[in-house]
């Protein structure tokens, strides 16, 4: 456990310019520093360095970070590795203290973990070359995957293996298996079991591996699939100090150029999916772990291109994991990018599908693929009788909390027109009903010198985040009432809460960047979002203007939200400070 108050020190020592400059040359742009994303390929510079607030952040496919995050992502560290190379450079001192408290922010600023990630990384591949060299001996698992029609070919390129039965083959290749460390790393990176008596064992026996790695290349998991009957049917590696299940997705690093070539990815379902597609030529593939499609893992996607396509199985089960991903989707959208929805025939997974018609056949499925706007509609149509009203009123309601996840505004826009014809409600009265922004398609608004954000909330995000000190300024009523903007406003409340809890932050305005500390917070994106718009800031923006900008349009919002409610209530029953609250409310 680092204490925060070092990382503050040493973000405000090191310059990040300096340390990204040693890697990847800067040029001079306006009030920041540009250059070509050395984390995608590109041939004209979004890669933006402030080297007022000390953070990077990519146009392109959105990284974001402090110097500290640049040498985890470019330099391949963990956090301490990280912070003790730049501490080295200045010429501090890394002092360790036990943790402050165990909840909240202060976490997420330094786990100390007992074995480094290389330590882990290297019993990963120690393991995985065990499993590739078990295969070769293994006439059963050579067989299962000779059924299954994968090639040897395959196989490699897969570096899939087998782990044999038994309970302790790791210890062939591990002499320190039984040695009772109690920080082994075999345990760590989820391999070994202990059980309660101490015993150790194979997390994997009998099983097909396949290796899953991070988007850096390296193995940082296994899914392991029984050979004929068994449950579970595949067993994937627990979650680790290197594997995060719901942000790693397979076969994503090995995709990355096929993605890039082809325009777009594929996300499946299943490991074999993704195998068999690859062994077809269809190499842009990938697969969740287990896991529905997360946020992440849709975020991640649209960095490496701007079509995804997901493609389920035609059943139940497919169509509830397709509304899955689509809800998981709508707060990642970019207008410009498109989402997808495939549903194969009845019985078939796209295994099955590649295997039995190919590829031609397989890609000649895109054509059918639903795009998102399409299939949400499709689905919530499909539930109610829009001959009725009260069928009508259900659809609007129904919308109403996806529409406020999207940020997009033009997919909005598009969203809302439609929802407007199935209800045939206008689309002014739509937005009144709904309550959301007034989503206009007109030019002159969005000439506008600087457009607004799209929520007072991210508003007042970015001012924060510019200036902390105005926190001390901001009318804490605001925060109260939920509004349509809820996830926007729990990141400003958790924004707030870190500054109270730090006071100090409040009275530096050329404080470095703070997202660093919401590094494993669920607010993290809209965090990073926020403060990438406020690089086109320069000396001349106005950031009094600005603030009492934000916070008018927030005492409108919560004076429209108490309008409704009291709306909502018969006129009759109103106590006679509520009628006045009324009028007055009428008035403004
Ligand atoms: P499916 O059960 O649909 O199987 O699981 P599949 O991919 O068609 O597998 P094969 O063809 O029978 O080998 C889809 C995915 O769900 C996860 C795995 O990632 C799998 O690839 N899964 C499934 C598990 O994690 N555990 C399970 O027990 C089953
Ligand atoms: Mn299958």
């Amino acid at each position: 456990m680092i204490p925060q108050s070092f990382i503050q020190d040493l973000l405000n020592r090191v310059d990040i310019v300096d340390v990204i400059e040693r890697h990847v040359p800067l040029k001079k742009a306006g009030a920041n520093y540009s250059a070509c994303c050395p984390f995608h390929s590109e041939k004209t510079p979004s890669f933006t360095v402030s080297s007022t607030k000390q953070f990077y952040h990519c146009f392109g496919c959105g990284v974001h970070g402090s110097a500290i995050g640049f040498m985890m992502e470019y330099g391949g560290m963990n956090f301490i590795e990280a912070v003790n190379d730049l501490a080295a450079r200045v010429g501090m001192q890394v002092p360790v203290q036990q943790p402050e408290f165990r909840h909240g922010m202060a976490e997420s600023v330094g786990q100390k973990t007992e074995n480094s990630s290389q330590d882990l990384f290297e019993v990963m591949n120690t393991a995985t070359r065990f499993y590739r060299e078990q295969l070769k001996h293994s006439v059963n698992a050579i067989a299962y995957l000779k059924k299954r029609g994968l090639t040897g070919e395959t196989s490699a390129r897969f570096a899939i293996g087998y782990a044999p039965a038994g309970w302790q083959n790791l210890a062939a290749v591990f002499p320190a298996y039984q040695s009772k460390e109690p920080a082994d790393p075999l345990v760590e990176a989820g391999l070994v079991i202990e059980s309660d008596d101490g015993k150790r064992y194979d997390r994997f026996r009998d099983r097909i591996m396949f290796p899953i790695l991070n988007q850096r290349g390296m193995i940082v998991g296994f899914g392991g699939r029984v050979l004929e009957q068994g449950e579970p049917k595949y067993l994937n590696s627990p979650e680790t100090p290197l594997f995060e299940k719901g942000h790693e997705l397979y076969n994503l690093f090995s995709a990355r150029k096929a993605i890039r070539e082809a325009g777009r990815v594929v996300v499946v379902e299943g490991y074999m999916d993704v195998v068999a597609l690859s062994q077809h030529g269809v190499d842009y593939a990938v697969a969740a772990l287990g896991t529905a499609t997360t946020p992440y893992h849709v975020q991640k996607l649209l960095r490496q291109t701007d079509n995804v396509v997901f493609c389920f199985d035609g059943d139940n089960a497919g169509r509830k994991a397709a509304w899955r991903a689509l809800e998981n989707s709508l707060a990642q959208l970019v207008d410009g990018k498109s989402l997808s929805f495939l549903f194969l025939p009845e019985g078939e997974d796209p295994d099955s599908y590649v295997r039995k018609f190919g590829k031609e056949a397989f890609e000649g499925l895109f054509g059918q693929a639903l795009p998102l706007s399409v299939f949400l509609f499709k689905e919530l149509t499909a539930r109610t009788d829009l001959q009725t009203s009260e069928g009508r009123a259900r659809l609007v309601q129904e919308v109403k909390p996806l529409l406020a996840l999207v940020t997009a505004p033009t997919l909005a826009l598009m969203l809302l027109k439609r929802l407007a014809e199935l209800s045939g409600a206008s689309q002014g009265e739509l937005e009144d009903l709904l309550q959301i922004r007034r989503i206009s398609s007109s030019p002159s608004r969005a000439r506008a010198p600087r457009p607004q954000p799209a929520s007072p909330y991210r508003w007042l995000m970015q001012i924060l985040l510019h200036d902390p000190g105005y926190v001390r300024k901001l009318d804490r009523e605001l925060l109260v009432r939920r509004s349509e903007y809820a996830e926007e406003m729990a990141a400003v409340v958790a924004l707030v809460e870190f500054i109270d809890t730090y006071p100090h932050i409040a009275e530096n305005a050329a404080i470095p960047s703070i997202i660093t500390y919401f590094h494993d917070s669920p607010h993290r994106v809209l965090l990073e979002k926020a403060e990438s718009e406020t690089l086109a800031w320069d000396d001349t923006i106005d950031l009094e203007a600005e603030f009492s900008g934000a916070l008018a349009r927030l005492r409108e919002i919560q004076r429209k939200q108490r309008m409704t409610e009291l709306h909502s209530r018969s006129l009759s029953a109103f106590t006679p400070e509520e009628r006045q609250e009324y009028q007055r409310l009428m008035a403004s």
